[in-house]
């Protein structure tokens, strides 16, 4: 066996963000830059030689070619067993329950999510524990703090691995397993719905479409929706993974799913539309002419989850991030069950789900997901939302309707400054957080400031604390604004403006919500000086 020990320079820029370390592909084909981040991962775990690791990605442009220099430092680390998805393909939830299913040590997931592919689009890397989780923050500062001080990385010289035959194959005294990508994942969400009972709905006359946007969850869904529920060819389109998502942006909002949001808003539109990310993570659901805001999709889950076999014994609790509304939150208290508020990042509900204090986890970024894995799951929210269609027998737009109805609707709208410049928006939240102090009892057009701080969440599970997660200001009446910059991005920064209004009154439920929020919009502004200090007079995505 031929292991190499190259000799390397740390770089400085390794510190991973909301979901693992995310830069555009160039930097990542800089000389070492990949190996020195994976080494770092390796040399902040302790343990896990001879133990197994899930490799997989979203099938981006890099997947391929940063899985062969994983696998062979793997090889030179000691794992003993990597199980990699057939082609590199590992949709983010499925290498999640694989970690769990096979008592893997852990997971490494290459993908930017939601972000742009091809050789000028964004790559990424993720390690995720043996929970099946991302690494909570303790272990992505060891990897970032091993990344500052590496100065070496071990490396096996050996061919390439043939990534398209299944089986077993050895590099060095490593085995790795090339598996069925979406075999096992497709078992487990057959465990968690009622199958036979969305089929006869289908056959019934129910028409879906579903949007994978050249991403991962192409094959997953051809497999799930046409071939066991039998849906109508054609029921998935842009179906197959490219390596540059077909030039588009793969995150499922109504902006960039704009094929799917023709589909539904158009004239012959199915009853039902959902689109997924770039690996498969986030779902966006539609129904016919009739969007439902992720905040919303959280709290109609959880208000149904005794209509779906897996849920049926009821839920322990709830979770949601804190710019997420607050419309779980009134299903939890109706139900009786305890509802806890995080920071952004699925890393947060990992302790939260481990000691089952929450069955449900959603954010308003569209993630929804449950304790099967412990990421959150796009093709797993779709079939929730089908499985409850199938049993309610009502449209998308009248189950939405209905919760308002029963629950009080919590108008919603995140705006998004995308590609501000950094020290434009850095000063916007220096000059917010100054200000804070003096706001509370402060009058703000008809509103009156409650609170004003900067949220600081307290894991209730281990204690461990994170500060400075999103600037909120709170109103008399429940109504919220919240600032964040965003933790996923590559270049420049971006601002997200969060907006909550409650409405109880079921006369004045069927407003637009850029209506309904209006003046609030216009506080914002005025309070954050976002027009002047960003230079952009109006958002570059609204959801
Ligand atoms: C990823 C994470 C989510 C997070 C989202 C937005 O999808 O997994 O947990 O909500 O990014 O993060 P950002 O920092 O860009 O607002
Ligand atoms: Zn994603």
């Amino acid at each position: 066996m031929n292991i190499h020990t190259v000799a390397t320079q740390a770089f400085s820029d390794q510190k991973p963000g909301t979901s693992g370390l995310r830069k555009q592909v160039p930097v990542f084909q800089k000389r070492h830059y990949l190996e020195n981040f994976v080494q770092s991962i390796f040399d902040s775990l302790e343990g896990y030689q001879g133990q197994t690791l899930v490799l997989g990605g979203d099938g981006r442009y890099y997947n391929r070619t940063a899985i062969q220099t994983i696998l062979k430092m793997a090889a030179a680390n000691g794992w003993g067993r990597v199980l990699v998805g057939q082609g590199g393909i590992l949709s983010t939830p499925a290498v999640s329950n694989l970690i769990r299913q096979n008592g893997a040590f852990g997971g490494i997931i290459l993908s930017a999510s939601h972000n742009p592919g091809g050789p000028e689009g964004d790559f990424g890397i993720k390690y995720n524990i043996s929970n099946g989780g991302p690494a909570p923050e303790k272990v992505t500062d060891a990897i970032y703090a091993c990344s500052l001080k590496i100065e070496a990385y071990r490396i096996l010289e050996a061919g390439d691995v043939d990534l398209d035959r299944l089986g077993s194959q050895q590099l060095g005294e490593m085995t790795v397993e090339v598996i069925d990508s979406v075999a096992d994942y497709s078992r487990l969400m057959q465990s968690l719905f009622d199958f036979d009972r969305i089929r006869d709905r289908l056959r019934g006359g129910l028409r879906i479409a579903i949007d994978s946007m050249h991403a991962v969850t192409g094959p997953y869904a051809t497999t799930i929706f046409e071939k066991e529920l039998g849906a109508a060819a054609g029921t998935v389109f842009n179906g197959k993974p490219l390596e540059d998502f077909g030039g588009g942006h793969p995150d499922p909002n109504l902006v960039y799913a704009h094929d799917l949001v023709e589909l539904l808003f158009g004239d012959r539109a199915p009853d039902f539309g959902a689109a997924s990310d770039g690996d498969g993570d986030r779902n966006m659901i539609l129904g016919n002419h009739f969007f439902v805001t992720p905040s919303d999709s959280l709290a109609i889950l959880a208000a149904n989850a005794s209509l779906v076999p897996a849920y049926r014994n009821g839920l322990s609790g709830i979770a949601r991030s804190m710019p997420t509304s607050a419309a779980a939150d009134r299903v939890a208290q109706a139900l009786n069950l305890p509802c806890y508020e995080t920071p952004t990042g699925w890393k947060f509900f990992g302790n939260l789900l481990d000691a089952d204090r929450v069955t449900l986890c959603g954010e308003e970024s569209f993630g929804t997901g449950s304790n099967h894995v412990r990421e959150k799951d796009g093709l797993w929210a779709v079939l929730f939302w089908l499985n409850i269609l199938a049993v309610r027998e009502q449209s998308v737009a009248e189950i939405v309707q209905e919760h308002w109805r029963t629950y009080g609707r919590n108008y919603y709208s995140r705006h998004d400054y995308e590609g501000v410049e950094s020290d434009r928006a850095s000063t916007l939240v220096d000059k917010l957080r100054s200000q804070l102090p003096s706001l509370t009892g402060q009058k703000l057009g008809a509103y009156t400031v409650a609170y004003a701080d900067d949220f600081r969440y307290e894991d209730p599970v281990d204690g461990s604390i994170s500060e400075q997660q999103g600037i909120r200001i709170g109103f008399e009446d429940g109504s919220r604004m919240v600032f964040r910059l965003s933790g996923t991005g590559t270049a420049g920064a971006t601002l997200r403006l969060y907006l909550e209004r409650f409405e109880g009154d079921t006369t004045k439920q069927g407003l637009d919500p850029q209506v309904a929020l209006a003046d609030l919009i216009a506080i914002a502004d005025e309070v954050a000086q976002i027009t002047t200090l960003t230079g952009f007079d109006q958002p570059t995505v609204i959801t």
